[in-house]
């Protein structure tokens, strides 16, 4: 079938989301904006867009190699994927390999400390209320997801940290932490949305430099740059 693209469903703080002429596809575009703090940092910055949807393309195409279910049908543009529609849970999973971020906030715990075993956390989708962490009896409650479909979600976040972890190391990249999100579709669940330097964070094993999103939610410059090297050390074409 040739996919149409139609009227806008939804526009986030860095996609916009598009109906296409087949209700069970969608097309997400990618775009150059980028935000943080809730979106009261705000910027754009030329070629993120296509960075972020061929990078994102690039990891959940390793995804589906070793058997997760991905949303992701086939890149369409340079800023344009066609993914499977799901029913999005309001819920987003993290996981932390080291600490930094809200958990050091939070616990007070050492900054770059490494967490073995890894940390599993849960939050709610909602900018409102800043994405405040949740558990599974939330969940469960307020029928945010089906419980089986999150022993799955647990799942699979793990198995995507083990390989995930390992890819990185290879390009002498350290996986800290990053954050899923699925949905379910025809009863299935499915990883959805995307996986980019957006949504995890990558340092440089030996100099722990940051080449993910903290070096615009620090200020610290060179954000295009770090997403690019990733990309060059990982051999993922942009
Ligand atoms: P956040 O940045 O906190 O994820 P947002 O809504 O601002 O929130 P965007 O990435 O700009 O995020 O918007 C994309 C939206 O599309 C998200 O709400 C995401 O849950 C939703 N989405 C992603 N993939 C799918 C899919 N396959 N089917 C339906 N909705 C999806
Ligand atoms: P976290 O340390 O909780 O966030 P911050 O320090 O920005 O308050 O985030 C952990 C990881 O998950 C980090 O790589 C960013 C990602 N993440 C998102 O992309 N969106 C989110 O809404 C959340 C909660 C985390």
């Amino acid at each position: 079938m040739l996919i149409e693209k139609q009227t806008e469903l939804y526009s986030g703080k860095a996609k916009t989301v598009y109906m296409t002429n087949d209700p069970t596809r969608l097309i997400l575009y990618f775009r150059d904006d980028t935000s943080a703090f809730d979106g009261r940092k705000i910027e754009q910055f030329t070629r993120k867009g296509e960075i972020n949807n061929k990078f994102n393309a690039f990891i959940m195409e390793k995804l589906a190699a070793i058997g997760i279910p991905t949303h992701l049908e086939r890149l369409l543009s340079a800023q344009e994927s066609l993914v499977k529609r799901l029913k999005m849970f309001p819920i987003e999973c993290v996981v932390r390999n080291i600490a930094t971020g809200s958990l050091c906030r939070r616990l007070g715990v050492q900054e770059g400390m490494d967490l073995n075993p890894p940390v599993f956390e849960f939050f709610l989708k909602n900018d409102a209320l800043h994405d405040p962490m949740i558990n599974e009896y939330h969940i469960r409650t307020f029928h945010w997801a089906p419980i089986d479909q999150v022993e799955q979600m647990k799942e699979y976040t793990f198995r995507i940290n083990d390989v995930l972890k390992q890819l990185f190391l290879e390009a002498n990249l350290l996986l800290v932490d990053y954050k899923l999100e699925f949905g379910d579709f025809q009863g299935q669940l499915v990883l959805g949305d995307e996986f980019t330097l957006d949504g995890c964070r990558l340092w440089d094993v030996e100099t722990r430099k940051k080449l993910d999103k903290d070096r615009f939610r620090q200020g610290l410059g060179g954000l295009i740059e770090a997403y690019e090297e990733v990309a060059q050390r990982l051999g993922a074409s942009l």
